[in-house]
């Protein structure tokens, strides 16, 4: 499995400079892609940035199912001091609606007359550069992806009269588990990983099969839903591959296919992460966390006894 960290030593000094910067920050503007809002966020925003009013843009929602997005947006929605918005770097009216919305969620500084100041962040390749352009109406020098900040912070002054600043420093997303990791690479989040090109095309075929199976059917004009992974990709390798010697299929070439029309929306909008998976998981979690203190604590009294 994959062998990436997603908390390599530059992120300390990441950490560091954001630490320093988060509290004269009003409010974070994170920028997270709509296809895998939970492995495309990274831990720090929400560690460092508790207490600050967030904003979620979840991002690339033209490439997204627009029924799990809104999913996502209700959800993020009922979280406290949290506004979510589905969007996309063609919305261009959205985009500007964004500085009011940061005013709205800090209603103590924006009445008093008082400077707005935001920070965006977000993992690389996410559109954040994109989204900054965009709120600016200008083209600046991106400077994201660098592993450290060498020179301070970028700062620009936003036509409401509100402080927008770029996050001092590369974020990487949490690679915590195999889903994520698998998850990233298919949608093209991150592009050279450590994993086999033919594995993440076997992965995104079973979950296309599991969730989107029409799209699968129209897409490759297949007479049936197709039972697995490897069903899928051998039909595409039949149709689309062409065949090697001996009636062989290609079944590389299938999986560049399949990867190649998934990443560039051609098979259709596609979400990976669902609500009522991340609340299973998250009560798994809670579960588990509970179970653990019960036995520590059970422990803790056997041992009490047996001094007595
Ligand atoms: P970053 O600063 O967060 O690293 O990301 P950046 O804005 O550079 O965007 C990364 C890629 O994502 C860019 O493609 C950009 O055009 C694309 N992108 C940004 N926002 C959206 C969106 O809302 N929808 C879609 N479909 N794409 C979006 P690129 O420069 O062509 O790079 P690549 O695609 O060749 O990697």
């Amino acid at each position: 499995m994959m062998s990436i960290n997603w908390f390599p030593g530059h992120m300390h000094k990441a950490r560091k400079e954001i630490a320093k910067v988060m509290d004269e920050i009003d409010v974070v503007i994170e920028v997270l892609d709509a296809r895998l809002p939970v492995s495309s966020e990274n831990p720090m925003i929400s560690q460092l940035g508790k207490g600050t009013p967030v904003i979620k843009l979840l991002n690339k929602s033209d490439l997204a199912d627009p029924v799990r997005t809104q999913e996502w947006v209700d959800y993020y929605n009922s979280l406290p001091d949290t506004r979510a918005i589905m969007i996309d770097y063609k919305q261009k009216k959205l985009i500007s609606s964004i500085p009011n919305l940061c005013n709205e969620l800090v209603p103590s500084r924006s009445n008093n007359g008082r400077q707005v100041r935001a920070m965006i962040m977000g993992i690389p390749n996410v559109g954040k550069s994109t989204m900054i352009n965009a709120l600016l109406g200008k083209k600046i020098a991106k400077v994201g992806n660098e592993p450290a900040v060498t020179k301070g912070q970028k700062r620009f002054l936003l036509k409401n009269g509100m402080a927008l600043s770029d996050t001092p420093g590369m974020l990487w997303p949490k690679i915590e588990d195999r889903d994520s990791g698998y998850r990233l690479a298919a949608s093209g989040a991150i592009k050279n990983t450590a994993i086999e090109f033919q594995q993440v095309a076997e992965y995104a075929a079973e979950f296309l099969c599991q969730d989107y199976p029409e799209l699968m059917v129209a897409r490759y004009k297949l007479k049936k839903i197709p039972e697995n992974a490897d069903e899928l990709l051998k039909e595409i390798g039949r149709k689309r591959g062409g065949l090697r010697a001996g009636g062989k299929i290609d079944m590389h070439k299938a999986s560049e296919i399949l990867l190649n029309e998934l990443r560039g929306g051609q098979i259709g909008l596609v979400t990976y992460e669902t609500v009522s998976e991340w609340l299973e998981k998250w009560e798994q979690q809670r579960i588990e966390a509970e179970r653990l203190a019960a036995e520590e604590l059970a422990a803790e009294a056997a041992k009490e006894q047996g001094k007595e």
